[in-house]
């Protein structure tokens, strides 16, 4: 059987600003963070304490925190480094996300790391967050296939991600950067890392459409019993680092697909299509999402 109830984990202000041309403007960010958490989304993903040059769409993450106040604080950041970490427990934050690499070229595109120099980055980032008491979630990009080397096995993705989760953090989501993965695939990866010794409760999936695979996908994982589903609002999203990296799952298809599994999820539908429209007119495109195009002025 399938789950009663999922987590949703939005990622579209982090997720999915990171890969706009355009800069968004602080104010329209914290609005835009404020609309999820009000549509019923219990975890919202605000920024990244990146180097600002690497990412410059995040640049302001620091004044953003600070607009959020204390519900900013309860929004998980992303932090590569030591450094990210100061400047993210300067703002009181109390959730981070490191994000590692199952493949030696995407460490180095996107962290100018070996695979093997990662860990090292990681290991005092992750030693100094948990003893200052916060929570730790660990990426693994390019678990499905990388741009680059191509095919990524499933032992190489386990070994990876197992490193990073054994660091110690709470939740390990396997990501398909490139959104190049199928059903399968997606079964074939979580038998890995259960056979491995982890629980499904561990594991998170963090699905991108590039392929239009994103829901079958997640059917899958469902059926594997994975209950937590990172998403975007309005399907925004990519990785300016990962050639060919588009949006994420929409969290609108995501809700959509599990109200009608009959698996609860928390989340105000609606509302979420209402911010993802008013967003889609702040950035001058329209959503790629079919539900908000289906739902948009209902
Ligand atoms: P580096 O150049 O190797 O950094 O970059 P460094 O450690 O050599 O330091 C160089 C300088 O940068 C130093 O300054 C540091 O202080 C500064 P200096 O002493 O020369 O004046 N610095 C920083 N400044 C601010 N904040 C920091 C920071 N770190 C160093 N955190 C680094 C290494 C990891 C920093 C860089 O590669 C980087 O920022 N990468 C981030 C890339 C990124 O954000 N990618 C997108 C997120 S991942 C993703 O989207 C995938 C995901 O969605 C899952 C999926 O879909 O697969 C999560
Ligand atoms: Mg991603």
């Amino acid at each position: 059987g399938l789950p009663d109830r999922v987590t949703i984990y939005e990622v579209g202000p982090r997720d999915g600003l990171q890969n706009e041309k355009a800069l968004v403007d602080t104010g329209v960010k914290a609005e835009f963070v404020r609309r999820l958490l009000a549509a019923g989304l219990p975890i919202v993903e605000a920024t990244s304490f990146v180097h600002p040059r690497w990412v410059p769409q995040l640049a302001d993450a620091a004044d953003l925190m600070e607009l959020l106040g204390p519900a900013g604080q309860d929004c998980p950041v992303l932090v590569p480094n030591e450094r990210g970490l100061d400047r993210a427990l300067e703002l009181g934050a109390r959730h981070i996300a490191i994000f590692g690499s199952a493949t030696e070229t995407f460490a180095q595109k996107n962290l100018n790391r070996s695979l093997d120099e990662q860990f090292a980055m990681f290991e005092p980032t992750v030693r100094r967050a948990r003893d200052a008491g916060l929570d730790v979630r660990a990426y693994v990009s390019m678990c499905f296939g990388d741009p680059w080397a191509g095919a990524v096995p499933v032992d190489q993705v386990v070994g990876v991600g197992k490193r990073l989760f054994d660091l110690g953090a709470s939740q390990l989501s396997l990501g398909d950067t490139i959104g190049v993965g199928t059903a399968g695939h997606v079964t074939a990866l979580v038998g890995g890392f259960t056979e491995a010794g982890m629980s499904i409760d561990q594991l998170a999936m963090h699905f991108h459409d590039t392929y239009g695979q994103a829901l079958a996908n997640t059917l899958s994982a469902l059926r594997a019993g994975i209950t937590t589903y990172d998403a975007s609002a309005g399907g925004l999203g990519g990785c300016p680092y990962a050639k060919s990296a588009t949006g994420n799952l929409a969290t609108e298809d995501l809700v959509w697909m599990l109200t009608g599994l009959g698996i609860e999820h928390g989340v105000d539908l609606q509302q979420v299509v209402d911010t993802s429209v008013w967003m889609a007119g702040q950035l001058g495109r329209p959503s790629p999402s079919a539900v908000v195009r289906a739902l948009a002025g209902s």
